[in-house]
């Protein structure tokens, strides 16, 4: 990250409990989001432990934005100005905290007692607070995040908004659970595996509603089946499943694909092609010497 370039900062636009936001004259539309800590920190040991802690957070801070940015997941984050500060547009706020969960832990376990920490979520689970110091940020529904009709910035917070603000939550979630399982080499590898008769427009589907990749392998028959296989090979954009007709074609590939990242699946494959080419060589040599 590069040290921090002479910005002109303007006057304070709001402050938090850690955060004060700036106003940058020399840059419409943008604001410095300045970390409190260094102001705030005690004697001098404390300072010091405090600092250890902020630069590790800020660095996993930047990482997580740098991430989603290059993602293509649209976030305020605009670049990191020093250690304990970074700009960003200026936006409002919805005064909403998105909370979502693969484990039961924390308070999710005092706000529901009877579940044991560490359940496991599948589908995700999504809560939201509204963020109100004074009443220590409410769990609130769907229905009062509608019938607050939270009008920023010219927008009216609707349920589009309130399912995109959803949608987004989730996909954000699984990008870092993603990014973070590479880490502990603990992710499950997946491929999905498409099989439906008749018009098959089920791969496609699929597709539409996973970042796995998905192998269309439908079932053909004879009366209908050169037309049923249109559903497979003729898809929405967007969508970029592949078709197979066999089986044993279906597995192959999905081999191949964990193959990119495990190499014992890899080796089995590699394996497989030689001794595929040893007994066509030595089928080879019988035959030539049964002809001569
Ligand atoms: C830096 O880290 C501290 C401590 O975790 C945090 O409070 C602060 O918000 C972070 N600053 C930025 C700019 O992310
Ligand atoms: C998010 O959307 C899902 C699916 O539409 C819904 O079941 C869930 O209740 C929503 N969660 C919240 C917190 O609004």
């Amino acid at each position: 990250c590069s040290t921090a370039t002479h910005l002109k900062i303007g006057q304070k636009l709001n402050e938090g409990k850690t955060k004060q936001i700036f106003e940058l004259p020399d840059q419409p539309g943008l604001v410095l989001v300045q970390s409190k800590d260094q102001i705030t920190a005690g004697n001098a040991v404390r300072k010091d432990q405090m600092e250890g802690k902020a630069a590790i957070s800020n660095k996993t801070t930047s990482c997580v934005f740098q991430l989603l940015q290059e993602s293509g997941i649209k976030t305020a984050f605009v670049k990191q100005h020093s250690d304990t500060a970074f700009m960003a547009a200026h936006c409002e706020m919805i005064p909403i905290e998105w909370v979502c969960r693969r484990v039961a832990t924390g308070s999710f376990l005092k706000r529901n007692p009877g579940v044991k920490e560490g359940y496991r979520f599948s589908p995700l689970k999504l809560e939201m607070f509204f963020k109100d110091d004074a009443n220590n940020d409410p769990q609130w529904s769907e229905e009062q995040l509608l019938e607050a009709k939270f009008c920023l910035a010219g927008l009216t917070i609707g349920q589009c908004e309130v399912d995109i603000m959803n949608r987004s939550t989730v996909a954000i979630f699984e990008i870092l659970e993603k990014a973070w399982a590479t880490q502990n080499c603990d992710g499950i590898p997946t491929v999905f595996v498409a099989v439906a008769g008749r018009s098959n427009g089920l791969g496609p589907v699929m597709s539409g509603n996973t970042a796995y990749p998905v192998i269309n392998c439908p079932p053909l028959t004879p009366d209908w089946g050169s037309q049923d296989v249109w559903s497979s090979l003729r898809m929405p954009s967007g969508l970029g499943c592949s078709t197979v007709l066999s089986p044993e074609a279906a597995a192959q590939f999905a081999a191949q694909i964990f193959g990119l990242s495990d190499h014992l699946v890899w080796c089995k494959l590699r394996a497989s092609m030689l001794n595929t080419w040893v007994s066509l060589k030595l089928a080879d040599k019988k035959l030539q010497a049964c002809s001569l």
